[in-house]
């Protein structure tokens, strides 16, 4: 399992349950890394796409207790039921997708992260863990900087020397 997040310069996430930036290159790198694969996301993050609705083109799995099942994404209820139901997917085809509680939840069964930085403050309130500052986590990639929308962004791979199973 893999985690896809953006964060800005002090590893914020979000904030008014939304994103920090609109970031057309970033959105376009989201897709072509997850389309056709199944994403893992918290029910606040379901909420927060537009219409409330699941994502085209993937499986989408959401932790929602309490939430009702639904035709459009397997609705799960525990941890529990949500490993079982990632066990039916190649491990390198599930990806977690957010928001703040799922990611930090989710973060010690991740091989790797994919982490889209922007070099910006983008006032969050939602913040992803810092990688830099966990023992088990390291760089392994960063690409040239590109600049999207007004902002510089570098797409960045964290991997994980010691995921735990699932
Ligand atoms: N920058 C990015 O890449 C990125 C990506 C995604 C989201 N975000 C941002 O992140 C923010 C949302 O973060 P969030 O933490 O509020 O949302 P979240 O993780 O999507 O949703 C939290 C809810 O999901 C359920 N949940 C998550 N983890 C759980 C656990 N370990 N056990 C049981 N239930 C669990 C609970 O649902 P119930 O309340 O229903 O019990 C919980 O209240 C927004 O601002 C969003 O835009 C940013």
């Amino acid at each position: 399992m893999r985690a896809i997040v953006v964060v800005d310069k002090n590893w914020g996430i979000g904030k008014n349950n939304d994103l920090l930036f609109s970031l057309p290159a970033d959105m376009k790198h989201f897709r072509e890394t997850t389309t056709g694969k199944t994403v893992v996301m918290g029910s606040n993050t379901l909420r927060s796409f537009p219409g409330g609705n699941p994502l085209k083109n993937r499986v989408n799995i959401v932790l929602w207790p309490g939430g009702e099942k639904r035709e459009d994404c397997t609705v799960v209820g525990s941890l529990k039921e949500l490993f079982a139901e990632i066990k039916k997917y190649p491990r390198e085809d599930v990806f977690v997708v957010g928001g703040a509680m799922l990611y930090r939840t989710l973060l010690p069964y991740c091989d790797e992260v994919i982490a889209t930085k922007v070099d910006a403050d983008g006032g969050a309130e939602v913040f992803f863990e810092n990688l830099d500052s966990l023992a088990n986590w390291s760089a392994v990639s960063e690409s040239e900087p590109l600049e999207t929308n007004g902002y510089t962004i570098r797409f960045t791979v964290y991997r994980n020397a010691s995921p735990l199973a699932y």
